[in-house]
């Protein structure tokens, strides 16, 4: 039995209790086996949730990009690595071999290399899902650099903050992006957050939409004409286990983004087993993931897990709606895609529309449809099922997070039987455990708790940049020696996991995990605002869209409220980014509190859910007039 290749239900089973019986001895086989090492480890794993540190294959040396790219190069130097289809679905796509793309690597590390960029720097890459994206992200870690990608739909004012949080001497953007019919001025939001940015040396600038933007002087690089120049080969950094692979940043409680660090070893190898298994891939697959490498589900399974299992992935530029509604179906028709990856708020999109769009396309290429990002609704998944599986191909519901790395909690394809809403069972390795109140485990099954997980894996992040304590607090001082993921669930009478939502401060819209605070910062920054709560609400598309309670400093003045969200909504805008932007925003005289001061969001979000039969216990608060008020203008 290979346990690297999970192929029926038993399987499973024995797979998964060796893993928890025996973690080193699994992980250790599986690393062996499955992946070049330039000097083997000294010990599997070391750990200690109360510091908390991890470590797996301490002493082991490699570079990740010999096992994406170079370690194929033999057997398959000219089958496609990446197939890049672009925004205008009239432009041809784009067949990089794996050949081509080690070339393509090769030349960005030697401009980076020549650029100054060291081993353990920072670069951040704020560009669309264009091909130098990958080769970018490819490229650092080709040269042991840190890479920290910032998804291009972030304002000026988060890319800053992200740039200066972990240092980055360098920037790789693009002059502008296409997004539908409509392009956007990346350089020039790139421009303006490096007016905050003293540590910034260099931008390298890639041309994609050919507009006429300014170049500052010493400054401003065109990528293409250094690469031109560049020789195509790049004796890889080789790296420690350990070292640092990247940083990506998630929205936390406190207004300030969380660099979560990543590591290179332990990564490597879970993103490749995740890959092989969850996506039941074979050597002929298409494989295509929707989302966005500014995410960590492109991170995983758009770059390095496919690429390390020597797949073919596809990377799409443009959106599900442009030209019309029939675009992903026409691009799994015209490249034969066999495993489609997407996020639960594109399939409840995709299902408004006529359902001829789907019906227009031959889809009988697909075999595995995944979702991931937000719990997935019944009649989502229903339809995902039927109109795009014709019931034969099944779901894998991938519950993971930012913080994990890699996929915890999911079915594998053609071996779990599937239950619509669940994402299952959790993957080898992956021990969770389901927490009440008091911090003690819930045994059994039909229960619900908070969820955790008990041992570490190889994938988890290792520590938040610059801020250890930070990372201890958010995630290991919760429940004792237990990693706690910030989410709710429930264990159905089998033990199948089904994820309820988040239980902390943190609202999923469209899939983009928003932090409450970080928005009401921006709020509150309006001259005219006092103070603001924010809380989400049931939305049909997005799953999530965000209400706001704002309260206004001058009370007795009347003042145009419409203009007001306008200029509440340009304020997050600016701050954040268009995500963030407020679905409704109510103008209140007070905001219910605690006595100790802390806002009772439990309150707001059934007013805005319009749930307000069962309110719960009131008598605590200091101000319990103020409910009725917000109930009776609620929008
Ligand atoms: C939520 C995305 C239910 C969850 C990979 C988690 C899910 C957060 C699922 C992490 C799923 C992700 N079912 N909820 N299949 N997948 N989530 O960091 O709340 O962007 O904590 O990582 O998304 O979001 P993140």
């Amino acid at each position: 039995m290979s346990n690297y290749n999970i192929k029926h239900f038993e399987e499973y089973f024995q797979i998964y209790r060796k893993s928890v019986r025996d973690p080193e001895l699994f992980w250790e086989e599986i690393a062996e086996e499955h992946f070049v090492w330039r000097k083997r480890w000294d010990k599997v794993l070391s750990w200690d949730f109360s510091k908390p540190e991890v470590k797996w294959f301490e002493g082991a040396k490699l570079n990740i990009t010999e096992n994406c790219i170079d370690r194929h190069l033999r057997t398959k130097g000219d089958k496609t690595a990446i197939l890049f289809e672009p925004n205008d679905p009239n432009s041809p796509a784009e067949h990089i071999t794996y050949k081509k793309l080690h070339e393509r690597v090769c030349k960005m590390s030697n401009v980076l290399r020549d650029q100054g960029v060291q081993k353990g720097d920072r670069v951040c890459i704020y560009l669309p899902m264009i091909p130098e994206l990958a080769i970018a992200t490819l490229a650092c870690a080709r040269i042991g650099a840190i890479h920290s990608v910032v998804f291009a739909g972030f304002s000026s004012t988060a890319l800053a903050t992200r740039i200066n949080d972990s240092d980055c001497k360098i920037v790789i953007t693009s002059d502008g992006s296409y997004r539908g019919n409509k392009t956007i001025d990346l350089k020039g939001i790139v421009d303006e957050a490096l007016e905050q940015c003293n540590g910034v040396e260099t931008t390298l600038v890639v041309n994609r939409i050919g507009s006429d933007i300014a170049m500052k002087d010493g400054r401003d690089k065109w990528l293409q004409p250094l690469l031109d120049q560049a020789i195509p080969h790049f004796e890889p950094e080789i790296m420690d286990a350990e070292d640092p692979l990247f940083i990506l940043y998630t929205s936390g409680s406190t207004g300030k983004p969380k660099g979560m660090v990543h590591s290179t070893a332990g990564y490597m190898v879970y993103a490749a087993y995740t890959f092989k298994n969850i996506f039941n891939y074979k050597e002929q697959d298409v494989y295509w993931c929707t989302a966005d490498i500014g995410w960590i589900t492109g991170h995983s399974y758009i770059v390095y897990g496919p690429l390390a299992n020597g797949a073919t992935t596809v990377m799409f530029e443009g959106v599900p709606s442009y030209p019309d509604f029939g675009r992903f179906w026409e691009i799994v028709e015209k490249h034969k895609v066999t495993q489609l990856y997407t996020a639960p708020t594109a399939i409840r999109a995709l299902a408004k529309e006529n359902i001829e769009f789907v019906e227009n396309h031959d889809l009988s290429s697909l075999r595995v449809l995944g979702t991931v990002g937000e719990p997935i609704n019944e009649e989502a998944w229903h339809w995902y099922n039927d109109n795009v599986g014709k019931k034969k191909s099944p779901i894998v519901d991938t519950w993971w997070q930012t913080e994990t790395g890699g996929i915890m909690i999911s079915p594998i394809p053609f071996c779990t039987p599937t239950k619509p809403t669940y994402a299952t069972l959790p993957f080898p390795g992956i021990q969770p455990a389901l927490m009440d109140e008091n911090g003690e485990e819930i045994k059994g099954n039909q229960v619900d708790g908070r969820l955790c997980i008990k041992f570490p894996w190889p994938s988890i992040a290792r520590t938040i940049w610059g801020d250890h304590q930070r990372y201890k607090d958010t995630y290991f001082s919760a429940f004792k020696d237990m990693y706690f993921t910030g989410d709710g669930a429930l264990r159905d009478e089998v033990g199948y996991y089904r994820i309820t939502g988040r239980v902390d401060d943190v609202i999923i819209v469209s899939g983009h995990n928003l932090g409450t605070a970080p928005i009401e910062d921006a709020i509150n920054e309006h001259q005219a605002v006092a103070e603001s709560a924010i809380v989400g609400f049931p939305h049909d598309i997005k799953g999530n869209a965000l209400y706001g309670y704002v309260i206004l400093k001058e009370t007795g003045e009347s003042r145009d409220q419409d203009n007001l969200r306008k200029e509440i909504n340009q304020i997050i805008t600016e701050h954040i980014g268009p995500i963030a932007k407020l679905d409704k925003i109510q103008f209140v005289s007070g905001l219910p509190k605690t006595r100790s001061g802390k806002i009772m969001r439990r309150i707001l979000r059934k007013i805005a859910g319009k749930d307000t039969d069962n309110l719960g216990d009131t008598s605590t608060l200091l101000n319990p007039e103020v409910v009725q008020e917000i109930m009776d203008n609620v929008l």
